[in-house]
């Protein structure tokens, strides 16, 4: 019998997603053994020196109690590259300081597994850097920083590695905008204005404590910077296509979030007319992202759908992805959950099993 592989495990950010892939890796029954041997929050961290595993009782308690102070990152390589198991790093975090490391992470043999989109969005020579295929380097998986758990990224990677070709991706990529639409937006029309709904979205806790970060059509973009990547179109960076922003250009500036939802009202005429635009049509407005190979061309904003289209008769705040193919000239169409933290984190550790798997 050849023996039980070992990995190690670093976990960076216990937060919604970060707490939840914690309850499940501890609880994972499996003929790999993950030894968890540093869990870092911003205010100290839990680490295991001998690589061994940290003991884990109740981790909630064991982090208000931290047994080091916070590691910096070069810090965290230098352990790592030290494990004398494989070592996996887990960054649960959305911070692009951490993310600025990932190239030298993977350089020192490191892999990652993360929900964290800031390293692949930005500028293209660190997607190339990530994904230069060194064979020293640490392997990279990134499933949750599109769709949440929904199996998007590894679905187009192996469909192209079997040789088919990406034609159109086209999505709702944001569970928050997917929620303002759905309610704006219905095939019943309706009078809500668009003020109104994302204020209801921010009261139940969909949106960015700033709404406008949704708003401004970013998070979208990253996300199609990623899936237009993958699918071979490599895109500069999420400003290098059209992207509409949601937020009147006059309340850009403003500095409270507060401020800003006292003043959206004075604009809901615009989208009102657009939405009674598209009624007439009979269709609904949703908030797309879409990628199109042929056109070699990135976009995200509005758009207008029939009743009858897959995007139209989304509820509540799921997303939807629609991937045309050579092969799949009948698009296939992957929704649910964009968001939440148990898919989410078994979306990444869905990631750390393959990546332990690989090594
Ligand atoms: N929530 C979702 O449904 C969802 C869905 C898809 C993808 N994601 C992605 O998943 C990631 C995590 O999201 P989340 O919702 O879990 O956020 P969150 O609740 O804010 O958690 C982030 C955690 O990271 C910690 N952190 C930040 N910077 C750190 C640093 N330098 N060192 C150590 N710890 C640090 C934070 O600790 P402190 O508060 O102490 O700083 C916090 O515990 C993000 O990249 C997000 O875009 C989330």
């Amino acid at each position: 019998m050849s023996p039980q592989k070992t990995v190690s495990i670093a976990v960076i950010g216990a937060g919604v997603v970060g707490g939840a892939f914690l309850d499940q890796i501890i609880a994972l029954k499996s003929d790999i053994t993950y030894n968890i041997v540093l869990v870092a929050e911003s205010a100290g961290c839990l680490i295991s020196r001998d690589y061994s595993g940290i003991q884990f009782s109740d981790w909630k308690k064991q982090l208000t109690e931290p047994n080091e102070e916070q590691l910096t990152i070069p810090q965290i390589i230098d352990f790592l590259r030290k494990s004398p198991n494989p070592p996996i790093l887990v960054d649960n975090t959305s911070s692009a300081y951490i993310a600025d490391f990932y190239p030298q992470i993977v350089e020192a043999g490191i892999s990652i597994a993360t929900p964290n989109k800031k390293a692949f969005s930005s500028d293209i020579k660190v997607w190339n850097q990530l994904f230069a295929g060194n064979p020293t380097d640490g392997l990279v998986y990134h499933e949750a920083t599109v769709g949440a758990g929904l199996p998007i990224i590894s679905f187009l990677k192996e469909i192209i590695q079997t040789g088919d070709e990406i034609e159109k991706i086209e999505g709702i990529f944001s569970g928050t905008l997917s929620y303002i639409f759905n309610e704006f937006s219905t095939s019943t029309p309706n009078d809500i204005k668009f003020s109104d709904v994302v204020k209801t979205a921010k009261q139940l806790g969909y949106t960015e404590p700033d709404p406008r970060d949704d708003l401004n059509g970013l998070d979208v973009a990253r996300k199609v910077t990623i899936v237009a990547r993958i699918s071979g179109l490599p895109v500069e960076n999420p400003q290098a296509f059209p992207v509409q922003s949601l937020i009147p250009k006059q309340l850009e500036s403003i500095k409270s979030a507060d401020e800003f939802l006292t003043k959206l009202p004075e604009y809901d005429h615009e989208l009102t007319q657009l939405k009674e635009d598209a009624a007439k049509e009979n269709k609904v407005l949703r908030f797309i992202g879409k990628v199109d190979l042929k056109t070699k061309e990135a976009s995200v904003g509005i758009a207008k759908y029939d009743h009858s289209h897959p995007f139209a008769s989304l509820t509540g705040s799921d997303n939807v992805i629609s991937i045309k193919t050579k092969r799949y000239t009948n698009p296939v169409v992957i929704q649910g959950a964009g968001a939440g933290a148990a898919v989410t984190a078994a979306g990444v550790l869905g990631d750390v099993i393959k990546a332990a798997q690989r090594l």
